[in-house]
């Protein structure tokens, strides 16, 4: 039932006009009292609604919301499974949770806000209602554990393709994860696993977004970031930009299935934040200065060390600009 108060709320509000709580009330058989506190629980999850004594509640600005029937048609393959949810923990854990048998190659869930977002290593990803993408995907690795080498690299180049194909932004890429605009993060990928190393396994590819942050939620980032809606002139749909997601997610999937990372190389270096400089890579307490020598076909970061290339194979280990 909350549920469904809630979803009645947001979808009510979502346009940007004022309603009144004794409509919302009557809509839903519920006391006003009670569309308070929902109304409450929904600020908590980062919608930023207000209210006004004589014409009730509002949201400060209209939300665009996630549309599954637009999802479908734009994808045009009934092969691809994509769900969209309002609240949930995390799209990752979600998808993690159907393994092995309850999900199809390729499988999508969407969230349009995530209670317990994650980032690498157990840090959060800050996750408000309605405006980023937070986007899990399930794909199967027929030969084994071994095949997730460079996943998160695949992943990073196909939400540029997509970033580049529906806004003409030039993205920036950080090894082994991040996705930078102008030396800053706009996007982050987390990739969870499990099988073993040469038997078919599994993967969920995150990808969590940041379109158009709001002020509350960016209270609680501790880093510098920025989001798409700032370097792009035409207004963001998140259901366009997310069925563009997919299908380059895909097409990136497949090829790195079929020819590894080779083909993929040359994209990389073109687009990585840290090509040719000087960089400090970071394992622990421990600190290795260097320069980026970009990738091998297996993945690894090339780190310069006293003239020798030492190849890095990701782990417990972020990548630092020198200064
Ligand atoms: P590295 O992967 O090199 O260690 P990182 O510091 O970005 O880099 P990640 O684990 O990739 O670390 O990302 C998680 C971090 O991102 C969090 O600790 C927080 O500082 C930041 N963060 C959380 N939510 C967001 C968000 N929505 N946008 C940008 N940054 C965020
Ligand atoms: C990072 O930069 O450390 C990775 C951030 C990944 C965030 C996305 S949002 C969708 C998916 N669900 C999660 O809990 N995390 C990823």
């Amino acid at each position: 039932m909350t549920k469904v108060i809630k979803q009645h709320l947001i979808r009510s509000l979502a346009q940007g006009q004022f309603i009144s709580g004794q409509q919302l009330g009557d809509e839903l058989n519920v006391s006003r009292t009670a569309i308070a506190k929902h109304i409450k629980a929904l600020t908590e999850l980062g919608l930023d609604i207000y209210s006004v004594t004589g014409k009730g509640y509002r949201l400060s600005q209209p939300i665009n919301l996630l549309d599954k029937n637009t999802i479908d048609s734009l994808l045009n393959d009934t092969r691809i499974v994509v769900e969209v949810h309002n609240l949930i923990d995390s799209t990752n854990d979600y998808l993690m949770r159907r393994l092995p048998n309850q999900l199809t190659q390729g499988q999508v869930c969407l969230a349009e806000c995530q209670s317990a977002g994650r980032g690498r290593r157990g840090r959060k990803w800050v996750s408000p209602f309605g405006s980023q993408i937070y986007l899990s995907m399930y794909w199967y690795l027929e030969q084994g554990l071994s095949a997730a080498m460079g996943l998160s690299l695949v992943t990073a180049l196909a939400v540029s393709d997509a970033i580049k194909e529906y806004c003409d932004v030039q993205v920036q890429l950080k090894w082994p994860n991040d996705i930078y605009i102008n030396g800053v993060k706009l996007a982050g990928i987390l990739i969870d696993l499990e099988g073993q190393a040469l038997e078919p396994s599994h993967s969920v590819i995150g990808i969590g977004i940041n379109l158009n942050m709001p002020e509350q939620a960016a209270k609680a980032i501790d880093q510098q970031w920025t989001d798409l809606q700032s370097h792009c002139s035409k207004n963001i749909d998140r259901s366009e930009l997310s069925a563009s997601i997919i299908k380059h997610l895909r097409a990136r999937l497949v090829e790195h299935q079929n020819h590894g990372l080779t083909p993929m190389l040359d994209d990389w270096h073109q687009q990585d934040v840290f090509l040719n400089k000087a960089v400090r890579l970071l394992t622990g307490e421990r600190v290795t200065s260097g320069i980026c020598r970009g990738i091998n076909n297996q993945g690894a970061l090339m780190l310069e060390v006293n003239g020798q290339l030492k190849p890095i194979y990701g782990g417990e280990v972020s990548l630092r600009g020198a200064s």
